[in-house]
């Protein structure tokens, strides 16, 4: 990995390790609410939300670029001269490798929409739980495409992860047998404000497609990142773009002709509060994941999400009235032991201890 910064006198890559956790849990948090308080035909559209995500998140990304370039010229010449930086990034962006990231695009696309199948049809902490597959994936691709060695101790790991997220979903599909009336709302409240179906089997094959596009595309993203110089964020501008085209696909083909509102307004109808917060914590989120995986690397990052299956679990319990069962906690905490295992440090070789090196 990278050589870490420092941010307020602490390692940048455990503080966008945490803020990773709590972004995790406050997300399928708000999403879930976002698609699961408004009846469907007056909800958002998913991919309305997908496609700003990915506008809003490569202009963040593209202004981070242009600022830092504008800084490394300061420090290089006295010259300064933005419209030189604006050049100089754009030609970054459009360089003769950049079609390298629409292969991660295109899965974080895919990954993005079925995010909003799967959590609109599970309950949040059995979304969560599901959803730590992606250690399972990332692993396989790592050693696939990165040529990474795992361990005994790691394999073995995995396999219990694999057992307590069976356990998880057993439980949860037995007890939501067929489509089942979701009340938002707290146990409390003497009127839930309406009735959402939700479909266990859809979420479930929902998370799984998505736990394979997760562990694909984030370990491509490394491999891509690592194995060349260019700039984190020139490669996030260009991960952007090439998202644009998948992204717009389904909003094109939803309605390709519009209304006499207009194509924005239809685009957005219904889009209130809750969906630009889940945009927002989306968009953020994607930006803490892409310096996770330049500072540290995809396997400490699953390590990173499943702390937010503590977080997001505790939330449902109070905000959605999530009836906690003996199963669902002997399948969460065989996922948390299974991570925990999963990361424990390698036994350190005499040699780099003897020669005094820092990890
Ligand atoms: O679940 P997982 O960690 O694979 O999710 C990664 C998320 O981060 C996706 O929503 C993806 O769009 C986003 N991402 C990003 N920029 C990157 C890497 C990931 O926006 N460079």
């Amino acid at each position: 990995p990278a050589k870490s910064p420092t941010i307020f006198g602490l390692p940048l890559k455990y503080v966008s390790l945490v803020t990773l956790a709590v972004q995790n849990a406050s997300l399928s948090v708000v999403m879930h609410y976002s698609r699961v308080s408004t009846p469907a035909h007056l909800s958002y559209s998913p991919a309305a939300a997908v496609l700003l995500g990915e506008i809003l998140k490569g202009s963040i990304s593209f202004v981070i670029a242009l600022w830092r370039a504008y800084e490394s010229e300061l420090h290089m010449s006295s010259r300064k001269s933005l419209t030189a930086s604006f050049r100089q990034v754009c030609s970054e962006i459009f360089s003769s490798d950049c079609w390298k990231l629409s292969i991660p695009a295109l899965l974080y696309v895919v990954q993005n929409s079925l995010q909003f199948v799967a959590i609109g049809n599970l309950p949040v902490a059995s979304f969560q739980v599901t959803y730590q597959m992606k250690i399972l994936t990332t692993a396989a691709f790592s050693v696939i495409l990165l040529r990474r060695k795992l361990t005994s101790t790691k394999w073995l790991s995995l396999f219990f992860l694999a057992i307590g997220v069976g356990i998880v979903q057993v439980q949860t599909s037995s007890s939501n047998a067929g489509p089942k009336d979701f009340r938002v709302g707290s146990a409390h409240d003497a009127a839930p404000l309406h009735v959402h179906i939700m479909s266990p089997l859809k979420g479930f094959c929902a998370v799984t497609a998505a736990c394979f596009t997760s562990g694909l595309a984030g370990v491509y993203f490394e491999m891509v990142l690592k194995n060349s110089k260019a700039d984190l964020w020139v490669r996030n501008v260009q991960l952007s773009l090439f998202s644009l085209v998948p992204a717009l696909l389904p909003v094109i083909y939803a309605s390709p002709f519009p209304t006499s509102d207009g194509i924005i307004s239809d685009l957005f109808r219904h889009f209130g509060g809750w969906a630009w917060a889940t945009v927002s914590i989306q968009v953020f989120g994607g930006l803490v994941t892409a310096i996770v995986i330049k500072y540290s690397d995809n396997i400490l990052k699953g390590f990173a999400t499943s702390i937010s299956i503590i977080l997001s679990f505790l939330a449902s319990v109070v905000l959605f009235d999530f009836h906690v069962t003996p199963s669902f906690l002997i399948g969460a905490s065989t996922v948390l032991a299974a991570t925990a295992m999963y990361n424990q440090p390698a036994p350190k070789e005499p040699t780099i201890l003897a020669s005094g090196s820092k990890n």
